[in-house]
């Protein structure tokens, strides 16, 4: 029988965001075809749901959820000692660390109190600044000691991480990267009732999606529009998402002179996103970096999303976000912080009919073989086996 897995994350469904899309595949995946080869101990927060609540949410997994009654996990006494008893009373011998940090820091109560003897910690993009800055670098180093391996999501993340780590560490990383449900996430989808519902018209239409925060680059799109507008008269952009970037979003709308343009779609749920990339034409998150470079996207899920529905991309060249893209072939890499440049490209791209379509199904192509979860999954399964 195989062993049994402890995933301990504060992130998790049915909040929205990448780290709980890639928590939410690996647990699955890991459950097992009678769903008892995972349990999954996760933060009890409501916000940036899409309606369904954690209760109703859970009740309807094959695999056990355990919640703790807080907004964020964090590595106190308290959540190690859950942890450990848990992994002991459900025989977990592996724990899964949905981010590395912070809860990696937990591993050694894990192996002291809880009976495990393997640890993965899979890191996203915060991991990258945690190694930039003294003291959270000198925690990351700590947690790569008490963790069997670190991952890494690609080839940005994996140069910021490596440096804080220790040499054994360091050789013990391991790649990886987010897959697509391609089953899913596939081109030909009905887009009709997300464009009627919205308002958005029979003309072309730019998707973004993400977390409202700056860095993605959300008002960088809204400040292109009206070039886009110029050219292409009847445009329009759909934002996917929410946080609290909104109503300066909304404002700059407004200031813009698009805010009949640009339609703010809110929080939507990962399953229902598919009809939102077939309403669209093109998808664009211009993320940008920010805080003396601090701050980055370490790679971008939507991207990958998008060319598997047979979107044509255009990512902002900050972080690991043009590592999704082949450049000129499957969309562009654009200067996230030059609005003028971004209309261009949307421009470009909109009116070049056969050529947005060849970039759409080369992106499908490129997503098919190299993205899969289930890849990830049994890669992750042969780490945990040692
Ligand atoms: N933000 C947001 N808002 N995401 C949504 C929503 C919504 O309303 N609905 C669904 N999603 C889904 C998207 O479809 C996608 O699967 C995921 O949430 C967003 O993932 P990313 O594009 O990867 O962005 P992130 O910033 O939340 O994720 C972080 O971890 C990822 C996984 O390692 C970043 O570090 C990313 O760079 C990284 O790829």
């Amino acid at each position: 029988m195989p062993e049994r897995t402890l995933m301990v994350t504060n992130d998790f469904p049915p909040r929205e965001g990448g780290i709980e899309v890639f928590a939410y595949e690996i647990a699955r995946r890991l459950a097992g075809p009678d769903g008892t080869g995972v349990t999954v101990l996760a933060s009890g927060r409501r916000g940036g749901t899409a309606g369904e609540g954690p209760e109703r949410f859970d009740r309807r997994q094959p695999f056990e959820v355990v919640r703790v009654d807080t907004a964020m996990l964090l590595p106190t006494p308290r959540v190690a000692r859950r942890a450990a008893e848990l992994a002991a009373e459900r025989g977990c011998t592996r724990v899964v660390f949905g981010a590395a940090a912070p809860l990696g820091l937990m591993a050694g109560r894990l192996r002291r109190d809880g009976g495990v003897h393997r640890i993965v910690g899979l890191t996203h993009g915060h991991e990258a600044w945690w190694a930039r800055l003294p003291a959270t670098r000198r925690l990351l180093r700590r947690i790569g000691e008490g963790v069997d391996h670190l991952t890494y999501i690609g080839g940005y993340t994996r140069d910021a991480i490596a440096p804080a780590l220790s040499p054994a560490a360091r050789e013990r990383m391991v790649r990886l990267a987010p897959g697509v449900d391609t089953g899913l996430f596939r081109p030909g989808g009905d887009g009709a009732e997300v464009r009627e519902r919205h308002g958005l018209g029979e003309g072309p239409v730019v998707l973004s999606a993400s977390r409202l925060v700056p860095r993605k680059g959300v008002d960088a799109l809204i400040q292109a529009m009206p070039w886009v507008r110029a050219r292409i008269p009847d445009a329009r952009l759909l934002v996917v998402g929410d946080g609290p970037d909104r109503e300066r979003l909304r404002r700059l709308a407004a200031w813009t002179g698009v805010e009949g343009e640009v339609v703010f779609a809110g929080t939507v749920a990962h399953a229902s996103m598919p009809p939102y990339y077939a309403a669209a034409d093109l998808f664009a998150m211009p993320c940008r970096t920010r805080r003396l470079g601090l701050e980055a996207e370490g790679l971008g899920i939507v991207f990958l999303e998008a060319a598997s529905c047979g979107l044509p991309v255009l990512a902002g060249s900050s972080g690991g976000a043009p590592e999704t893209v082949a450049h000129g072939t499957t969309g562009y890499v654009v200067d996230g912080g030059d609005a003028r440049e971004i209309a261009d490209r949307i421009t470009r791209v909109l009116t070049s009919g056969s050529r947005a379509k060849a970039m759409g199904e080369a992106g499908r192509k490129r997503v098919d073989h190299a993205w899969t979860w289930d890849g990830a999954a049994e890669r992750l399964e042969r780490l945990l086996e040692g």
